[in-house]
């Protein structure tokens, strides 16, 4: 599968996200995107995370493939697409969490680990990949090594955090799950880059890395003003992604 046709699919999965949950099962099901990209080990059964997780191991294996090929003007466009995608897919993950930790089905303590991971997460990835390289600091043979070895811990991550958190050792129903896509869905949140808001999403996040992308690069519409937020009204932890974005909006 093409990576345009690849990245088609992922708008309609933006589309999914406001379909009933039985239905949005059903249609991912026979999309297969998950089956054919993600490794049985990585399935968590939350099916939206699983869409963006393959989605994941799709940007990197594209972006390491035109790193590896000398393709640096597309691996550039690839590492913003990459870095937008952490951003949303963290944001939307968190809110999800939140939802089912309000609802009794996440520890607060395991949230707030969780929460830490992601952001911790994100540091890292400007730190020493995105800045660096952006700034011409580190060489494309250094960069490509400090992708893979990022790419590996964030399948890592989704092993020793997501599948314990709300995955297949997380122990919760499957309604749960069908739950609190429908409440992600609801959120107003962006759910891939292609979306409105993707950009200004990451901008409340950290302006540092919003200032590194390429704007003229991105998908259309992705720097489009955010919708009107409607997240869970729960006290966010201090420095965790819902906290920065909320507290962008009170200010
Ligand atoms: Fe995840
Ligand atoms: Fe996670």
């Amino acid at each position: 599968m093409s990576f345009e046709r690849t990245l088609q699919r992922t708008v309609g999965a933006d589309i999914l996200a406001f379909a009933p949950p039985v239905l949005q099962q059903r249609i991912v099901e026979r999309a297969s995107l998950v089956k054919l990209r993600l490794p049985e080990e990585l399935r968590t059964d939350h099916w939206y995370n699983d869409w963006q997780h393959a989605v994941f191991v799709i940007i990197f294996d594209n972006l390491m493939r035109t790193m590896r090929a000398g393709q640096l003007e597309l691996a550039n466009r690839l590492l913003d697409r990459l870095t937008v995608y952490l951003y949303v897919h963290f944001v939307c993950e968190e809110e999800g969490m939140t939802w089912a930790s309000d609802k009794g089905h996440i520890e607060a303590e395991m949230l707030a680990r969780h929460q830490k991971a992601h952001v911790f997460f994100l540091d890292v990835f400007h730190r020493t990949i995105q800045a660096p390289y952006k700034r011409g600091e580190i060489s494309p043979r250094e960069m490509f090594a400090r992708v893979e070895d990022y790419y590996r811990k964030i399948l890592a991550h989704i092993d020793e955090f997501d599948q314990i958190t709300y995955g297949r050792r997380s122990g919760r129903e499957e309604s749960v799950t069908c739950a609190e896509v429908a409440h992600i869905g609801q959120s107003g949140l962006p759910l891939s880059p292609n979306m409105p808001g993707a950009v200004p999403l990451v901008a409340r996040c950290n302006p540092d890395v919003a200032k590194l992308l390429m704007a003229d690069k991105l998908p259309i519409r992705s720097g489009d003003p955010m919708s009107p937020l409607s997240l869970i009204e729960k006290a966010c932890t201090d420095g965790s992604l819902r906290h920065r974005v909320t507290s962008v909006l009170a200010a």
